[in-house]
């Protein structure tokens, strides 16, 4: 067996590659439909570093929550590859996926997704303890606090707003330190007010937490706030705006809408 030379350490000289925290390659995912093949999305690539933030807008249908699915884990792409702290999904088994959904990732959706016979506090306990991490309880009332509803929290969440359930939800999520959250619509049940304290404490938890955040959205504005933008159309990237760049050229989008829906 061949011992790791000296030249196979990391040299404290050099700067040190960091792999990308999520690296996307020619995903797509395919589904057999009653009348044949559909593809719900095709070509996507993209790459994203921690504590970054994307948003990923489009239209009904267009593949934003497959999308989601595919980088939590929770489904299998039909081709191309997700590479997570530079590990492939492919190469890991259900298991070890379970468990980096986990360890690794948070969920805020529209419909907040509270256990309703769980008060606040046990709600943000849960993943905690499925994460088996230490003192759930106050780091449970630490991010309730954080959030604004240490005086609720042993109230069940159907005796609150809807935005006080979207804000145990985020105390929840960030709770269990993410290292990526994914957000798909997290205003979508919310009126204007409670969507915008949601929105704001949103960004806030990301830029302190330093998890790289993924935010589906149909708000052009939001997205704007996002570091990155990618728009989908029927499963497809049609623009991609990484750091203010743009990497496909408008005339490329209108090639392809004119394609897609030629008047
Ligand atoms: N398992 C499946 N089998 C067949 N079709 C599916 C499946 N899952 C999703 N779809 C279809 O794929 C397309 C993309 O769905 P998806 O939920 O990702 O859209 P979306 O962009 O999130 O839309 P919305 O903004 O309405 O939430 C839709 O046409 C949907 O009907
Ligand atoms: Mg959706």
């Amino acid at each position: 067996m061949n011992k790791p030379s000296a030249s196979d350490a990391p040299s404290p000289d050099l700067p040190q590659q960091v792999a990308a925290l999520l690296e996307v390659s020619k995903l797509a995912k395919r589904v057999q439909g009653p009348e044949g093949e559909l593809t719900l999305l095709e070509g996507i690539d993209f790459t994203l570093s921690a504590g970054e933030s994307l948003a990923i807008t489009g239209p009904s249908g267009s593949g934003k929550t497959t999308l989601l699915g595919l980088l939590a884990g929770l489904d299998t792409p039909t081709a191309g590859e997700i590479h997570l702290n530079g590990n492939a999904f492919s190469s890991i088994s259900e298991d070890r996926r379970a468990r980096h959904r986990a360890t690794t990732c948070a969920f805020v959706f529209q419909e907040f997704h509270l256990v309703s016979d769980m008060n606040v506090l046990e709600n943000v306990m849960l993943p905690l303890e499925l994460a088996g991490l230490a003192k759930p309880a106050s780091t449970a009332k630490d991010w309730l606090e954080r959030v604004g509803l240490s005086h609720r929290i042993h109230h069940f969440p159907a005796t609150l707003s809807g935005g006080e359930q979207q804000r145990v939800a985020l105390a929840r999520a960030f709770a269990v330190q993410p290292r990526l959250l994914f957000a798909d619509e997290p205003t979508g049940s919310l009126d204007h007010a409670n969507g915008k304290r949601v929105i704001e404490l949103l960004f806030e938890l990301n830029q302190h937490s330093g998890a790289a955040l993924v935010l589906v959205t149909h708000d052009p504005q939001l997205a704007s706030r996002c570091q990155h933008h990618l728009e989908l159309h029927e499963g497809k990237i049609i623009k991609k705006v990484f750091s203010g760049e743009k990497l496909v050229e408008e005339s490329a989008i209108e090639k392809f809408i004119h394609q897609t829906h030629p008047s």
